[in-house]
């Protein structure tokens, strides 16, 4: 099939690589020249784990462009993987997605054959329909005849993405018109996951009331954590006894400073903020997003504690500043926002991430930055371990205070531990 993707951001780049993987021609649109001209280079914009090699495999499937207009016209197919922000109070900009309809829509008044729209980003319910009417109303054209809609929400995890493009639990295909959920099968013909046909409205619904379900695991075990902690007691030894109760599951169940990254602190706080606007009040959602607020201060009450409420001049240790490992996105990360408490508190820090160092020198360049995480210990009073990456369970912490917020050191390797170890709920 001619596919056109719009948007190379995380999502759009892994689809169209997945896509031309299992054999279909690509057109990728975005509005960076940049972006373009790497893609066209046959090499990832962004790092994600194997994306590179995806696109060099498959770059002769893959043209990017700048323009969307001449893609809309030479392919049937659509992906919108443009990006839906949010603003702090948890409300979703929807204006990149109206945007793209509107020239679909303006290409629609010269194309002939029918199109096919497929919504990508993750959307609050009722946007595909507000889409739909953008799109009619500009062309003039009718749903189903002339051009259909179907939202298809993506469950991509940064640093597995090419993994779960191949591998998905499911695709959801929300839409009442057959046609295109033909077309949306075909497009994923050759992956072995079950698909779930569903309503748009239960579509978009699906992503978010997943991405709060994980998120409330997350708050969960984080609550019990700290409860726990009161008791002297390893969380991950309950939260490992809980899993193995299968209505439980042993995923999404690590304890530490909290759930980052360009997803779940977005999209709850959205569903939260929109539940609200509808006039239900989400004490459930609003609860799991304040428990997360303020997971990364009880680090920093741990850290007050052994160093006698003197924090102003210690010297401590970051180690991580992604919002997880095998990633360099700091996104919402915990990590920046103890780095805030701790400048606020006037500590010299000494920071080290082994790939997410270059963006946060641009919000914090007065920071000490390390040429590597034993430099960084070695200069400081306290270590905080902040991501999980695999390199700090290998170095010599000495007799340093290292406080572990991301089960860096889990249960299955208190024998690698440093000397003077303590986790923020184990
Ligand atoms: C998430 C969803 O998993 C994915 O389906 C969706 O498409 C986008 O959002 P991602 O943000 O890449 O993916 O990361 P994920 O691995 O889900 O972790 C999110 C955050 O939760 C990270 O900060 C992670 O450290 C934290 N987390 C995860 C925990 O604190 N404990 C856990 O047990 C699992």
């Amino acid at each position: 099939m001619k596919i056109s993707v719009v948007g190379a951001g995380y999502v759009g780049v892994v689809l169209s690589a997945g896509l031309a993987k299992l054999g279909h021609e690509i057109i990728l649109v975005d509005i960076e020249e940049e972006k373009v001209n790497k893609i066209n280079e046959g090499k990832a914009p962004f790092y994600e784990k194997g994306l590179d090699e995806l696109i060099s495999e498959v770059k002769d499937k893959i043209k990017a462009t700048l323009n969307l207009k001449d893609a809309i016209k030479d392919t049937e197919l659509t992906f919108i993987c443009v990006g839906t922000p949010s603003r702090k109070e948890g409300y979703m900009h929807t204006e990149y997605i109206k945007a793209v309809c509107m020239e679909i829509g303006l290409t629609l008044l010269r194309k002939q054959e029918k199109h096919y729209i497929v919504i990508k980003s993750t959307v609050l319910p009722g946007t595909t329909e507000e889409c739909i009417k953008i799109v009619s109303d500009v062309s003039g054209k009718k749903m189903p005849n002339d051009f259909s809609f179907a939202m298809n929400p993506e469950f991509l995890r940064e640093g597995n993405a090419v993994h779960d493009f191949f591998n998905q639990d499911r695709i959801v295909i929300g839409s009442t018109d057959k046609e295109i959920i033909g077309k949306v099968k075909q497009a994923y013909q050759g992956l072995d996951s079950p698909i779930l046909e569903t309503k748009l409205r239960e579509a978009e619904m699906i992503k978010y009331a997943n991405n709060a379900f994980l998120a409330t695991k997350i708050s969960f075990i984080n609550e019990i954590g700290n409860i726990c902690k009161k008791f002297d007691i390893d969380t991950n030894v309950v939260a490992k006894g809980i899993g193995m109760d299968f209505r439980i599951g042993p995923h999404f169940l690590r304890s530490g400073i909290g759930f980052g990254g360009s997803c779940f602190p977005k999209d709850v706080s959205a569903l939260a903020y929109k539940a609200t606007e509808k006039g239900y009040a989400p004490r459930l959602l609003n609860a799991v997003l304040e428990i997360n607020r303020d997971q990364p201060m009880k680090l920093l009450n741990i850290m007050d504690n052994k160093l006698n409420g003197k924090i102003k001049g210690k010297n401590i240790a970051i180690l991580g500043l992604s919002f997880k490992a095998d990633t360099d996105d700091t996104r919402e990360s915990p990590s920046l926002q103890i780095i805030k408490e701790l400048l606020l508190e006037q500590a010299n820090l000494h920071v080290y991430d082994p790939s997410a160092m270059e963006h946060v020198k641009k919000l914090f360049p007065h920071l000490t930055y390390s040429a590597n995480a034993q430099e960084a210990i070695d200069s400081s009073d306290i270590v905080l371990l902040l991501t999980e990456w695999p390199e700090f369970e290998n170095l010599d912490y000495k007799d340093k205070h290292v406080l572990d917020g991301k089960n860096v050191f889990d249960a299955d390797k208190t024998h690698l531990r440093p000397k003077n170890y303590e986790g923020i709920c184990w």
